[in-house]
């Protein structure tokens, strides 16, 4: 086929190494984009070599040298660009990290790649993986009221229990909305749960090695928090993408499938792989201390999105270890 016939325009994918922005490449490729993903190593041949074998990357896939913490790095990178999907930023675990070191990359460095975008003519907008952390860590949830994208989780909570991560998340999510009203940028904001599916990367992402953690009985506390949301990493990719193309889509979206307690989660993984090791009680770790909050995801479900279930994220994610040799 004639890769011209269906070139969609050039966008740009930030933290084109990790383990969403490798599907989210994979899929703009393949609908006909020109992206420039920024790296940090431009020459860390283990890191990139994934992306170079997706399907359109010789032809339509330029890697850029950037880097969260210096002003003006992103500037190349997004120049010519309609499209920018800022999805870097550093990922640790709840209680993990130091916060200088989380705040400075996640919040200076969505101010940094905003800065660029606003140094390009051709920008038509911006799409920002937030988190469903900048929405469900609250003191009181009311279990009857799914939260929607008009919540935002607690600064001062997150201060106190200090989650360095989620607090980024959404200190990130607030400088980028104040940032993009202050000079006109047509920002949206995508809020995945905990993602499950497949890893392209050569190294297991963080969560990536979270999951096979819990496969393999290793993890006795898979969510700190005692309930999470779980989504399909095609899924969050494809959301990216929908609010980038959709001209009527606005605001914030969550994204995510189901919502389930860590013993709900274990039961049902169990009984579906009873070869693996994996827990199905979790009671002495969080045994009355669960929020029953769940999402509305009536905003991307009103877009016609259909979320893939929590069989076929770990489904995928076992094959794609077994793809690479694993003997799970
Ligand atoms: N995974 C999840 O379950 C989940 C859920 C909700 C939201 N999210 C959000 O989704 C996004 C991607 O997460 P992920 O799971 O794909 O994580 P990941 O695999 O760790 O990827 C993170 C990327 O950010 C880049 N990065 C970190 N610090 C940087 C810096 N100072 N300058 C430039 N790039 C930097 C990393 O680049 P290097 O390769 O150079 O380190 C890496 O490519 C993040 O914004 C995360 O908060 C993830």
């Amino acid at each position: 086929m004639d890769q011209s016939s269906h070139i969609k325009g050039k966008v740009c994918v930030t933290g084109a190494s990790g383990f969403l922005a490798s599907w989210l490449i994979k899929q703009l490729l393949k609908s006909g984009y020109h992206v420039i993903g920024t790296v940090r190593d431009p020459g860390n041949y283990r890191k990139l070599s994934h992306l170079w074998e997706l399907e359109g990357a010789k032809e339509r896939l330029q890697l850029v040298k950037a880097d969260l913490l210096d002003e003006g790095s992103f500037d190349e990178a997004v120049l010519g660009c309609q499209g920018v999907f800022h999805t870097a930023s550093p990922v640790f675990g709840p209680q993990n990290g130091s916060k200088s070191e989380i705040m400075d990359s996640a919040v200076n460095g969505t101010l940094n790649v905003l800065k660029s975008c606003k140094r390009n003519p051709s920008l038509r907008r911006v799409v920002l993986t937030s988190s469903s952390s900048a929405v469900r860590v609250k003191e009181k949830i009311d279990p009857n009221y799914p939260l929607d994208e008009s919540s935002w989780s607690s600064v001062e909570l997150c201060e106190r229990l200090k989650l360095w991560y989620a607090l980024a998340k959404i200190l990130a999510e607030r400088i980028a909305w104040e940032f993009a009203k202050e000079n006109d940028i047509d920002l949206v904001t995508v809020l995945p749960s905990f993602i499950i599916g497949p890893n392209l990367p050569n190294d297991l992402s963080l969560t990536a090695s979270n999951v096979l953690g819990f496969l393999k009985g290793e993890t006795k506390e898979f969510s700190l928090y005692g309930r999470m949301g779980y989504v399909h990493i095609d899924d969050v990719a494809r959301c990216h993408i929908i609010v980038y193309e959709d001209l009527a889509a606005k605001g914030r979206y969550i994204c995510s499938s189901v919502v389930l307690d860590n013993n709900e989660l274990g039961a049902l993984v169990a009984k579906r792989y009873p070869w693996l090791p994996i827990p199905t009680r979790f009671d002495d770790y969080y045994e009355g201390k669960i929020t029953q909050y769940t999402f509305n995801t009536s905003k991307l479900h009103n877009m016609g999105f259909k979320f893939k279930g929590i069989e076929e994220m770990f489904d995928d994610y076992i094959q794609s270890l077994k793809d690479k040799g694993s003997d799970i």
